[in-house]
């Protein structure tokens, strides 16, 4: 969104009036009151039209900054309150949009503030113009020759503290886009009598003081300087200093714009020599020295400081000296050679000086002029800005205030010409009848000074040229003679009768009645000064030198050149130069800041109103404000007056459709303003009279109270409408939502409560429900047990039944077969009694039959056995039937009692997790490997010892199945390779290393290999062992190698060599017992039976590496063979027998020092030592 564009005028806020020319009455008082009142409120610019009255605020004003710049910039002219950024934008835009070259003429009396003034257009310009690393290092050049200048051609004065004592004027040249191209600087008329002598309260050029404080010890060394300003004449001692400024800074500040404006160092360097010879020439003294002639000589006092001078600035010391002390004259190409006396050495070596530094001066000037040119031959646009010295009236005003004053007086010349020519300029543009305007033209006072025939320097050049003697007596004469009837010329020998009387008036004196004041010149010195002489010889001695730059700087004093035309004087080189200026200055466009100084004390907030007032007479700015206003006071283009008042008219406001012409006319004539008070021009209105224009603003300002109130209530009703419509919505809003919340709060109630009835009602329901099917259940339930008690009852009293039934069945079956055996018996009686009887017959008979009388009681006896047997089947019968009854009775009526079924259910469910965890755990079973322990979590806790017990199960069944795999010989391997670990695990430290490997037995192949084939022949038995072993001999505990063999009986020694002899053969019943060392050795002791013949040479003391086989394999056939353990000692210091001695055996652990192999040593007949290295 654009920013919105808010129109303004100077004229709002005013203080007092922004523009003089609307000031009104116009006097001088009123001028004066309202700059007063304006400087009182920091308004320090003040227009008189398009001319800037700047009064030096004499303190830093918040009013230059980035902001400032960026308000002022593209702003019409009188839009904004008065500012010298509105002035510099003015003329930037005109230069750049309308391709008229500008000059912005600063002028005011010293200390007004000029050069601030033109420091801060410059800074305005380059801040608002083209930008670009090159333009920037244009517009840095341009702004830091400043601060070059100021230190070589500035000086603290009574007035200012950083005096320019020279004129300037700089051309700043843009391309057509107005960017800066590059400048040229002029100069005028620099103070050179500052170089010798100072006035009282002053100090010399800053410069001096910057070098003495500012330079390094080595670069003083160089220029043979000191930093005490008190060892030089030239420096006056009483104000060196200037408050708040610190001269070593400023030292840098120059060197460094030195450098940006592109100084060589070598060329710094030799303008920082002149500048220390100058300070040294003042210290130059003179002595006179009596000659015969009678006339005085002057001689340099002090050598030192010449011969100094002379080397700083190469030149050759006699020839200066000489310099000093003679003048030659050249007349009609003789040489006439006059010596000076002391006062003229003086003079010539002041001269000298003053010369020197002034053409360092412009050589500087030059100089910078070459860095800042422009590099294009294009046509440039240029904006010219002259900051020369003000108007000066002092107690004793000489020469230069005479020259000076004359520029001024040229300069308000211009000024008046190109006011009046705008002004006559803007009335013909806009087609308005033209009035004669009246005011003071100084004309008549230039022609006075400037008069080639007969004007002051004229005068002045015409005396310095004539022969004779010319004094500034003769010169006031001639004055006095030529110029006594000018109006504008006083002086005391004037014939105007009219000043006889005035005393203020001394003899040596004239006075100019210049257009800003009377100025009254003493004519002292005028004739020197106009003539700036500089003796031959001196010039001539400094082209000598060899110091290119001091050689460069006095190209008269070139003997080949010589010129006997007198150079031309200072006067006429003055007016030569301002006629160039003014030429220069008419071809451009004028702007003018005129600058006031508002106290003589250099004071912030100071106002004197009588100082004040007299520069404001001397600039001329109450002429200025009258020829402004002679015609018309005020003037403002259609549109911008139209914009401003339109809110005076009901036609125009607020929008006025037409040409801004027609509203204006419609405008003025509806406020019934008097024809005669304004015209109207092309683009602009022109008010005759300020008191229109401030009538104007009156009812302007009413009228926009008018209107600000209008706004207000408007914007009011508004405000209060809105914020009205605002509440209503936002209420209706908030019921809304309240409403919704009070709905929604009372709807959750009710469904809260309706559900808690639902629930209630429910709940009674299903409670009711319940309690029905609760009574069904106990109705059933009932039923059942009734069913279950009444099958009971029925089953008991069926089974009692069958009991009964049973019982009765038994019962009579027991008293069938009581019965039957009664009968039985009973017949048996008969039986018995028939015979009995039968017998008695049989007896009887036999007694009469004989044999066959037996037959009867055979056939009875087994008669009776055979019922007998009947009896008891029958019974058994009975017995079976009756259990076989009971249980199948208790089986039909089992199904009826409950007390079975809980152990079912409990039964059937252990059996069901029984059976998952059989499944889970056949899943998650683990490998066969014996060695794995892995087994599957429990997962019940009442399965815990069965879980265990079916993992040994397991682990026994893995170990079976793992056994179940081995052949017979592995196993014996096995076995072998257990007991070995029975009898030396964790025992021996050799056994570790042995359970890896397999116990091979033979490992000779006896069988096999040809070699022992004798030895093979000579054992009988089968070889479970055999292998060569290191036996020790008893004697020395050395070491021979033996065959060690074993069979089921007995081990054998063989000899090693021929392997064919046994020498030793132990059956193993004579073995005790077997001793070895707990360590990783393989000696190994074999203790024999005493008595036996085995042991008459003692017990055996052997070396193996497999100890633990052999052991191993003694061990397992000695109990084969004698069902008895061996006895193994396994213990580091045992006794062995040999032959009648009881030997120690001792092991003892050594370093791996003494060997990888265990030795051994017999020390005495006691000990044995075995050394066993250390694992
Ligand atoms: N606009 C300003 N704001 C603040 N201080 C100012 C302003 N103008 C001038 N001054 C102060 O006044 C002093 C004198 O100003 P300046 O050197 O411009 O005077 P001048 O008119 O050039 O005098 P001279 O003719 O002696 O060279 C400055 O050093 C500065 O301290
Ligand atoms: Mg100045």
């Amino acid at each position: 969104m654009s920013k919105m564009e808010v129109k303004t005028s100077l004229l709002d806020n005013m203080i007092g009036v922004g523009d003089m020319v609307l000031l009104e009455p116009l006097a001088e008082e009123s001028f004066i009151k309202n700059l007063r009142k304006r400087f009182d409120h920091n308004e320090i610019y003040t227009y008189i039209g398009s001319v800037v009255i700047s009064i030096n605020p004499y303190r830093a004003l918040p009013i230059y900054t980035p902001d400032k710049v960026e308000e002022y910039r593209n702003r019409n002219f009188y839009e904004l309150s008065p500012h010298i950024y509105a002035l510099a934008d003015e003329a930037y835009r005109s230069l750049r949009d309308q391709d008229k070259d500008q000059c912005i003429l600063i002028t005011g009396e010293s200390g007004a503030g000029k050069t601030e003034a033109s420091k801060l257009v410059m800074s305005y310009v380059a801040a608002v113009c083209g930008k670009g690393a090159e333009v920037n290092q244009v517009k840095e050049q341009l702004l830091q020759s400043n601060p070059v200048l100021e230190a070589f051609g500035n000086a603290k004065t009574v007035r200012n503290d950083n005096s320019s004592r020279f004129g300037k004027y700089m051309d700043v040249e843009f391309d057509f886009k107005g960017d800066p191209l590059g400048g040229v600087i002029s100069n005028y008329l620099l103070e050179k009598s500052r170089v010798v002598k100072q006035p009282r309260g002053e100090r010399n050029f800053h410069i001096f003081y910057q070098l003495l404080s500012g330079a390094s010890e080595d670069m003083l060394k160089k220029l043979k300087l000191e930093r005490d300003f008190s060892k030089y004449n030239y420096l006056s001692l009483d104000s060196a200093t200037v408050t708040g400024v610190d001269d070593a800074v400023c030292f840098r500040t120059v060197k460094n714009a030195m450098q940006i404006v592109g100084f060589m160092d070598n060329e710094t360097q030799s303008v920082l020599e002149l500048v220390g010879a100058v300070l040294k020439l003042g210290n130059i003294e003179f002595k006179p020295e009596s000659r015969v002639n009678e006339v005085d000589e002057s001689r340099v006092k002090d050598k030192n400081e010449l011969k100094e001078i002379c080397e700083l600035l190469g030149i050759e010391q006699s020839v200066l000296e000489r310099a000093f002390s003679f003048r030659t004259v050249e007349a009609k190409q003789e040489k006439v050679s006059t010596t000076l006396n002391v006062a003229q050495a003086y003079y010539a070596r002041d001269a000298l000086a003053k010369n020197l530094y002034s053409r360092l001066f412009t050589w500087l000037v030059n100089r910078i002029n070459e860095s800042i040119k422009a590099q294009t031959k294009k046509r440039k646009k240029v904006m010219g800005v002259l900051d020369i010295y003000g108007f000066e009236i002092f107690e004793e005003n000489s020469f230069e205030q005479f020259i000076i004053n004359y520029c001024n007086e040229k300069l308000q010349q211009i000024f008046i010409e190109l006011t009046l020519k705008e002004e006559q300029e803007e009335y013909i543009r806009e087609d308005i009848e033209w009035t004669h305007i009246e005011y003071f033209n100084n004309s008549v006072i230039c022609d006075l000074i400037e008069n080639n025939t007969n004007g002051i320097m004229a005068m002045l050049d015409e005396e310095c040229l004539r022969p004779g003697t010319v004094t500034d007596s003769t010169f006031l004469e001639k004055l006095n003679q030529i110029c006594a009837d000018h109006q504008h010329f006083e002086s005391r020998m004037s014939k105007s009768s009219k000043f006889l009387n005035d005393h203020s008036l001394p003899h040596n004196c004239f006075r100019i009645q210049h257009y800003a004041g009377k100025v009254l010149y003493h004519v002292d010195g005028f004739v020197d000064k106009n003539n700036d002489l500089l003796y031959r010889d001196l010039s001539q001695a400094m082209w000598k030198a060899n110091h290119s730059l001091i050689k460069s700087l006095f190209p008269d004093g070139n003997p080949a050149k010589i010129n006997l035309k007198r150079p031309p004087t200072a006067g006429s080189q003055f007016k030569a130069s301002v006629a160039t200026l003014m030429k220069n200055l008419q071809t451009k466009n004028p702007n003018y800041i005129r600058c006031i100084k508002p106290n003589d004390q250099k004071a912030s907030h100071i106002f004197t109103d009588s100082l004040v007032c007299h520069q404001v007479r001397y600039l001329g700015l109450m002429e200025n404000v009258r020829v402004r206003r002679a015609g018309y006071a005020f003037r403002q283009p259609y549109d911008a007056c139209l914009e401003r008042y339109k809110m005076l008219c009901k036609q125009t406001w607020p929008h006025w459709r037409g040409q801004a012409r027609d509203g204006v006319e419609v405008l003025l004539k509806d406020l019934q303003i008097p024809e005669d008070e304004y015209s109207y021009g092309r683009s602009k209105i022109f008010i005759r009279n300020p008191r229109t224009l401030f009538s104007l603003e009156e009812q302007r300002k009413r009228r926009l109270h008018g209107l600000a109130t209008l706004i207000q209530k408007i914007y009011r009703g508004w405000k209060t409408r809105t914020h009205f419509l605002l509440m209503k919505s936002s209420q209706v809003t908030v019921a809304a939502w309240y409403r919704r919340y009070a709905q929604q709060t009372k709807y959750k109630k009710t469904k809260s409560s309706a559900i808690m009835v639902q629930s209630f009602i429910r709940g009674w329901k299903a409670r009711k429900i319940l309690r029905d099917l609760k009574y069904q259940k106990r109705c059933k339930e009932a039923v059942t047990t009734i069913g279950a008690y009444w099958h009971g009852t029925q089953a008991r009293r069926e089974l009692r039944r069958l009991k009964e039934e049973a019982r009765n069945r038994r019962a009579v079956t027991v008293i069938w077969a009581s019965w039957q055996g009664t009968k039985a018996h009973t017949e048996l009686g008969r039986l018995k009694e028939e015979a009995r009887n039968k017998t008695l017959v049989y007896i009887t008979w036999g007694w009469y039959g004989g044999e066959s009388g037996s037959l009867p009681s055979f056939q009875a006896r087994r008669e009776l056995k055979r019922l007998k047997e009947e009896a008891r089947c029958k019974h058994a019968v009975a017995v079976i039937w009756a259990y076989w009854l009971g249980l199948k009775v208790r089986r039909e009526y089992r199904k009826f009692f409950r007390a079975h079924a809980g152990k079912r259910i409990y039964a059937f469910t252990i059996q069901r997790i029984m059976q998952k965890y059989f499944l889970e755990l056949k899943n998650k079973m683990p490998s066969m490997s014996p060695c794995d322990k892995t087994w599957p979590a429990r997962p019940y806790l009442f399965l815990d010892s069965t879980h265990r017990e079916l993992r040994r199960i397991f682990h026994l069944w893995t170990c079976k199945k793992y056994r179940g795999q081995f052949t017979d010989q592995k196993k014996a391997i096995y076995e072998e390779k257990l007991e070995a670990s029975e009898i030396f695990k964790d025992k021996k430290a050799l056994y570790p290393s042995s359970v890896s490997q397999p116990f091979q037995g033979d490992y000779l192949e006896i069988n096999k290999n040809p070699r022992y084939q004798k030895l093979n022949s000579l054992v009988e038995e089968k070889i479970i062992f055999a292998d060569i072993v290191n036996k020790i001999n008893r004697a020395n505990g050395k070491g021979a190698q033996r065959i060690f063999l074993l069979t089921k009986s007995k081990f054998m020694l063989a000899d090693q060599k021929s392997g064919q002899q046994i020498k030793s053969s132990v059956p193993l019943a004579e073995l005790t017992s077997v001793s070895m060392s707990t360590q990783s050795d393989g000696f190994f002791a074999l203790r024999v039976k005493e008595g036996t013949t085995a042991a008459a040479k003692g017990d055996f003391l052997l070396n193996s590496e497999r100890i633990i086989e052999i052991i191993t394999k003694l061990h397992r056939a000695g109990l084969d063979l004698t069902k008895e353990k061996i006895q193994i000692e396994i213990t580091d210091e045992f006794l062995v027998q040999f032959k009648q001695d009881k030997v120690c055996v001792k092991f003892i652990q050594n370093g791996p020092k003494n060997g990888t192999m265990a030795s051994c040593k017999r020390k005495n007949n006691r000990l044995l030592e075995v050394t066993v290295p250390s694992p």
